[in-house]
């Protein structure tokens, strides 16, 4: 049976004794959906992953969404994160690949950009540099605990306007595609959301929530900001320093993830990510 070992006070943990290329028994998947639910990020070492077996595994935490438009594998269950170009080389900073990655280091809740938004995402690595690169998560469920009364008597029935192009436009002009403003209209979610499984609350806020319904533009960035900043500090933070076959699953609800930087137009690095699709939130209908 899986063994779980706590990483962080507040959230995350580090699971052994399973082998995710197996058809795991219902006991064993039980126990690592509770532990998702009670530690919202699990971390995986030394699980060498093809992606037959990736899928498979995320298939039976949900159904996976389809990579978007505009995103490596689009169309597929697998979004590849990769800064290789098709001359087997690493491609230069400001290329669009780089530059995907640029976008992922600010802080994010995956698909919250999508009418139905993603419950888990799940990163297989193939290749790490040497040095950076790491992937930070922020608990959400601490970050509601502990804000202030005040605070979450504001923010509790507050709507959030998500926009794909909010974070691309914030990370490079160039970076959003026609097709992705056409298939990616403004979405809206609450600002705190329910976990029905644990009937624990979380901050949902991140780096595509550029507008808060009924209030001005001004006030809502800065108090967008605000709670990012909040959410995000150190000590509600998990650093995960990679290592070749390290596999991440993570609960987009409960947490907000961003990548750091390495030097991208010097060392490869490619991760390849199954998203599982989730309910919806409330007031949102859900689509195919
Ligand atoms: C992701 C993501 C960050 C990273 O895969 O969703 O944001 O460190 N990745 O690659
Ligand atoms: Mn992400």
């Amino acid at each position: 049976m899986p063994t779980f070992e706590q990483l962080h006070p507040r959230f995350a943990a580090r699971v052994t004794d399973v082998d995710l290329r197996d058809d795991l028994d219902d006991e064993t998947f039980e126990a690592l959906r509770q532990g998702f639910a009670k530690y919202s990020v699990l971390v995986f070492p030394d699980q060498p992953l093809n992606d037959e077996q990736h899928i498979a595994f995320s298939r039976r935490l949900g159904p996976l969404e389809a990579t978007k438009v505009g995103s490596y594998g689009a169309g597929t269950p697998l979004v590849i994160l990769s800064n290789i170009g098709e001359d087997g080389k690493v491609v230069p900073e400001a290329h669009k690949l780089n530059l995907v990655h640029k976008a992922n280091s600010l802080w994010h809740s995956d698909s919250s950009f999508k009418p139905v938004t993603a419950l888990a995402s799940m990163l297989s690595a193939k290749i790490v540099p040497p040095e950076g690169g790491e992937t930070e998560y922020a608990g959400m469920i601490a970050a509601w605990e502990d804000l202030p009364k005040e605070m979450k008597v504001k923010i509790e029935d507050r709507i959030a306007i998500h926009h794909f192009a909010t974070s691309r436009n914030n990370t490079d002009k160039r970076l959003m595609t026609k097709a992705e403003y056409n298939e990616l209209p403004p979405v809206e979610h609450p600002l705190v959301r329910d976990i029905p499984e644990t009937g624990k609350r979380a901050l949902y806020v991140g780096s595509h929530a550029g507008a808060i319904i009924g209030m001005s533009e001004t006030e809502a960035k800065t108090l967008i900001t605000e709670l990012i900043g909040f959410a995000t500090r150190p000590e509600n933070v998990y650093t995960h320093k990679w290592s070749e076959k390290d596999a991440v699953l993570w609960d987009n609800r409960a947490v907000v993830h961003r990548g750091r930087p390495f030097a991208r137009d010097k060392h490869a690095r490619v991760m390849i990510r199954t998203t599982i699709a989730g309910e919806g939130s409330k007031d949102i209908v859900k689509v195919a």
